[in-house]
């Protein structure tokens, strides 16, 4: 994926990158290229959901959401997922996959497709606002933030937290290269950019970090020799306070 060489925080290169970033991400869906995608659902997410102590009933928002199967997993502990994804391919393969009886309705550009339990927007995750979203009481994150390059994450991190209650708690999945080995995505996201991103509004807790290389053939093929894949509790500070981040 191309970068913006220029000044990274001007509104200019933000939007340039984000629109290469979505073109990309279009294609992938078009050319079935989506070799993130899991058949089952992800090992970290069924060992930690537990850990952040979200209720049956409670609203799950799954930003980035693909078609991942992780979202049936949250509807089975009796959630009800929001998803957004700006791919229309992924969001219908979901609900056809599933078998799932889907209505929408398509209000200023943005499509919602709901069936039981499970809202789907599709559109760009930068253009959503809390209206449209509603509210929610715990975010699962895989391959969502690490699928966002670094010029990016910190606008994909503010997005988040802008649209976020501030009780809402985090499941963050993220993995670690050397990235002189490979250009991304996914993008290598080390402990100090999660922390960097998220240290200020949330105690940043590391459930699990596992050695991914054997797991990830195509990555190595790319030129990754060292993987890493980390599991991240945030667990939100009182926003009203001030403290640095820091790792528990
Ligand atoms: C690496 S995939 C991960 C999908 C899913 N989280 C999973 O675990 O399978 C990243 C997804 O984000 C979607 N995406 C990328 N940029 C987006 C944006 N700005 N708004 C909404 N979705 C986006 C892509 O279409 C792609 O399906």
């Amino acid at each position: 994926m191309r970068r913006c060489h220029k000044a990274k925080s001007t509104p200019a290169c933000v939007k340039m990158v984000n629109d290469m970033h979505a073109e990309f991400w279009i294609d992938k869906w078009q050319k079935a290229e989506i070799g993130f995608h899991l058949e089952d659902y992800h090992p970290m997410l069924t060992r930690h959901w537990r850990t952040l102590g979200v209720g049956a009933g409670a609203r799950v928002f799954v930003p980035l959401c693909g078609k991942s199967l992780d979202m049936i997993f949250l509807l089975r502990q009796g959630c009800q997922v929001i998803g957004n994804e700006l791919s229309p391919i992924a969001i219908q393969q979901f609900f056809a996959d599933q078998n799932l009886q889907v209505t929408s309705t398509t209000v200023s550009g943005i499509t919602v497709y709901e069936a039981a339990g499970i809202r789907l927007i599709q559109g760009d995750f930068f253009q959503l606002d809390r209206q449209t979203l509603g509210s929610f009481e715990a975010v699962y994150d895989r391959a969502s933030l690490i699928a966002m390059p670094p010029d990016l994450q910190h606008h994909y991190a503010e997005h988040l937290l802008a649209l976020a209650p501030v009780a809402a708690p985090i499941l963050l999945i993220t993995l670690d290269y050397d990235p002189a080995e490979m250009n991304g995505p996914p993008f290598a996201t080390p402990a100090d950019q999660v922390t960097r991103l998220f240290g200020a509004s949330f105690h940043i807790k590391m459930l699990e970090r596992i050695d991914a290389l054997a797991d990830n053939p195509a990555l190595q093929r790319r030129g990754l020799t060292a993987l890493s894949e980390t599991a991240w509790h945030l667990r939100p500070r009182d926003r009203a306070s001030n403290h640095m981040g820091m790792i528990w």
